[in-house]
């Protein structure tokens, strides 16, 4: 399946996402100023927004990423899996995870913990998509970029079956691709 077999439909623009994350990394700028936060993208589907809200950060700031596994297709196997470790150290520092979209909550929960024994200062969450309506969460989401409907979406980093991650808006994929 490539996107132009695919059945999509424009959710969120390109300016528009373009608009957002500039917001935010003004946002989490402003918050964390003084503080040298490390930023932690969560691999694969974060490396874009990654990207457009580092270049927004105004602030003296670290990076790393980590990478874990826990979709298969379109739903959540529900047990996630370390892939790739941060290599930085975080204990004592101020975190802020970068997802690309929290659904269940099985992968944000996993991260929190995992980062959470290594001692951080601080850790918040910046996402760039949330489904609320599926979200099992009991802790806060310090920033998001949209709120969306629990739809399954591709585009700006989100894959289906890894395909698709390159296009610059958000779309929905629609009908049942699923094979
Ligand atoms: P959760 O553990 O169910 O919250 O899912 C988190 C991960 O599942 C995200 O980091 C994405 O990689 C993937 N995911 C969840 N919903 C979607 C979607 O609509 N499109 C593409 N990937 C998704
Ligand atoms: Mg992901």
């Amino acid at each position: 399946m490539n996107a132009s077999e695919s059945k999509m439909a424009l959710m969120i623009s390109p300016e528009e996402i373009q608009k957002r994350v500039s917001e935010m990394g003004q946002e989490i700028s402003g918050k964390f100023a003084g503080k040298d936060p490390i930023f932690i993208g969560v691999l694969n589907g974060s490396f874009m927004f990654m990207a457009d809200l580092l270049r927004a950060i105004s602030i003296d700031c670290e990076m790393d990423f980590i990478k874990v596994r826990s979709y298969v297709g379109k739903k959540s196997s529900g047990t996630i899996r370390l892939i790739k470790d941060i290599s930085a150290e975080v204990t004592d520092r101020h975190v802020v995870l970068v997802e690309d979209i929290i659904d269940s909550g099985h992968t944000i929960r996993f991260l929190m913990e995992r980062i959470g024994s290594a001692a951080p200062k601080s850790i918040s969450i910046a996402t760039f998509l949330i489904k609320h309506e599926v979200a099992k969460i009991d802790f806060t989401i310090d920033f998001i970029g949209f709120e969306i409907p629990p739809e399954f979406v591709v585009g700006y980093g989100l894959d289906f079956n890894q395909k698709l991650r390159h296009l610059n808006g958000v779309y929905r994929l629609e009908g049942d691709l699923v094979k």
